[in-house]
């Protein structure tokens, strides 16, 4: 148990740490609170206009739910591994370096799933294209992807990733509050734009 409560702090501290703040900076665009949606995520930092931000962003933020789980996984166990995923996007929605106000957790939920289940991951990954290649809006294909993660999960041959998803699509919807009040009044940006 000891060693379970270390892996949930990790992964917490592993997940709270926020690239899209760091590579802001790093790349002298302010701070990302500050622009936009005011989200510390990729797609924020795409509104700057800056690319090669906005990539490391997603691969730093994807990275760590991907690392968190591959950690504990080496570490200990499976069940371990699910925790570590679960406390790292809990750590970025929540993260500890910006007094608990954090981001959405998309690319950090997907790292996790793709660690945990790759298959899903990329069933996952593949959702989040397709609304995004039809809508060009982030935040509906980021919420179809959530909602339909634990479908793929099931119809893959998963049923021990099934909780896990479902807990992290319910959080997802959560923290979208302000974007699904923006996608009802049709005011939602698109990808790229302000
Ligand atoms: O992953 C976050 C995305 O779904 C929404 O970001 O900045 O449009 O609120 P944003």
């Amino acid at each position: 148990l000891p060693l379970l409560a270390l892996t949930a702090v990790l992964g917490y501290l592993l997940g709270s740490v926020p690239f899209g703040i760091v590579f802001a900076r790093l790349f002298g665009l302010g701070d990302l609170r500050k622009i936009g949606s005011g989200n510390i995520g990729a797609t924020n930092v795409l509104r700057t206009g800056n690319k090669p931000a906005a990539a490391l962003t997603l691969i730093g933020d994807v990275g760590k739910g991907a690392f968190a789980v591959i950690l504990a996984r080496t570490l200990l166990a499976e069940d371990a591994a699910q925790l570590a995923g679960f406390a790292a996007y809990l750590g970025h929605c929540f993260p500890v370096y910006l007094g608990f106000k954090g981001g959405k957790g998309v690319a950090t939920w997907l790292g996790t799933v793709l660690a945990i289940a790759w298959p899903v991951g990329l069933a996952a990954a593949l959702t989040w294209l397709a609304v995004a290649a039809l809508f060009r809006i982030s935040s509906l294909a980021g919420l179809a992807a959530a909602a339909l993660t634990p479908v793929w999960a099931f119809a893959l041959g998963y049923p021990g990733v099934l909780i896990l998803t479902i807990a992290l699509a319910v959080l997802i919807f959560i923290r979208h509050h302000q974007n699904i009040a923006r996608l009802l009044t049709g005011h939602e940006p698109k990808i790229g734009k302000k």
